[in-house]
């Protein structure tokens, strides 16, 4: 039999700190994440300065828990794997810091991942099945993406968002009904007293980029339609706004990857990110899949929002490649998906 390979994930690249201890690629022995959410929310957005300094405070305590959770010394890790880009320059640096000072001091080897690589491995940790090839819907606070992954760590970005991610036109429109931040899980909530057809939003196409997408549009029409209705004196019914809002980026979500599934012929989609938890995009995923006799899969909650376990895996499917990194790796605020 062969040897279990285990992988310590380490993440910080936005308002999460967290440490993972991933067996394999597939098995979450611990998965610890201390959310940065309640001090953010004062705000009403993500404090790039506090993000750093937060995470200075606790990563320390976050990977000895992952560690102690697991059952394990870092002395039976095989490797570290980190987040070193996309994200906030500051944040990320504590989490690659911390994962070079471990990577050297343990004698450990150091695999740098991508945030949204990792987002897209979330899949594996539940769907044992999962193998790529497989299309990738990831929808996130900072990226919308398809993405084809052609292997573990082969990718093939068909489509993208020109100006505002998914999660991000959430986070805005949920700030402009007065629902605070993060937006995306208040909305859904909401949307779910409303009605999704009370209010026509665009849905945006993009000439010529039939894979692309846009959300400047909907968010724009959701902004005008509230200063609209205060002009003329109309009481804003909130759930409606939520619902029909959230109905136009489901619709354009699910059109664009169920199509591209279709158009190229990829059997199985797999959908990522924070966006992922969304209640009525997987609900409308699942009746797309099921009539277009597509597979779909995505993960549970706790793994579609940033952890550390996503990070691991992807780690681990790396390290097995023969990825490694010097205690040179520095964060890459705007690192490319499929860039090593
Ligand atoms: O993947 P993630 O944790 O961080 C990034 O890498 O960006 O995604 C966070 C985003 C936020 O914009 C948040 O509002 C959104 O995911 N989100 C949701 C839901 N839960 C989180 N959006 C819609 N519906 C949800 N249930
Ligand atoms: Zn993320």
């Amino acid at each position: 039999m062969e040897k279990d390979v285990l992988i310590l994930g380490i993440e910080s690249s936005c308002d999460e700190t967290a440490a993972s201890v991933v067996k394999n690629g597939r098995t979450v022995m611990s998965n610890v994440i201390s959310s940065q959410i309640d001090i953010h929310t004062l705000y009403g957005g993500v404090v790039p300065e506090i993000a750093s300094r937060k995470h200075v405070e606790r990563i320390n305590q976050v990977i000895e828990q992952a560690l102690k959770d697991a059952g394990v010394t870092l002395d039976e890790i095989d490797a570290v794997s980190v987040t070193y880009g996309p994200g906030l320059v500051g944040a990320l640096l504590v989490g690659v810091g911390a994962a070079k000072a471990i990577a050297y001091a343990a004698g450990k080897p150091l695999v740098g991942v991508h945030h949204i690589e990792g987002h897209i491995a979330a899949n594996y940790l539940e769907h044992s099945d999962l193998e790529p090839p497989f299309l990738c819907l990831v929808v996130s606070g900072g990226h919308t993406h398809l993405v084809r992954v052609l292997e573990y760590g082969r990718f093939e970005i068909i489509g993208y968002t020109h100006d505002d991610a998914a999660g991000e036109a959430f986070d805005k429109v949920a700030r402009a009904i007065g629902l605070g931040y993060p937006g995306g899980p208040k909305i859904d909530k909401l949307a779910k007293e409303g009605n999704p057809h009370a209010i026509e939003f665009p849905r945006a196409k993009i000439d010529g980029c039939e894979y692309d997408f846009s959300f400047s549009g909907v968010k724009s029409a959701v902004l005008n339609y509230l200063n609209g209705c205060e002009m003329k004196g109309i009481e804003v019914n909130r759930a409606d706004v939520a619902a029909s809002f959230q109905q136009a980026v489901v619709d354009v979500l699910v059109g664009r990857a169920v199509g591209a599934a279709q158009k190229l012929g990829e059997k199985r989609i797999a959908v990522a990110g924070g966006v992922a938890s969304n209640s009525a995009l997987r609900a409308a995923m699942k009746q797309a899949c099921d009539e277009a006799g597509l597979g779909l899969c995505y993960p549970s909650q706790i793994y579609c929002t940033d952890n550390a376990a996503m990070i691991a895996s992807q780690g681990y499917y790396e390290y097995m490649a023969g990825t490694r990194h010097g205690l040179d790796l520095n964060a890459v605020p705007n690192l490319k998906i499929g860039q090593r």
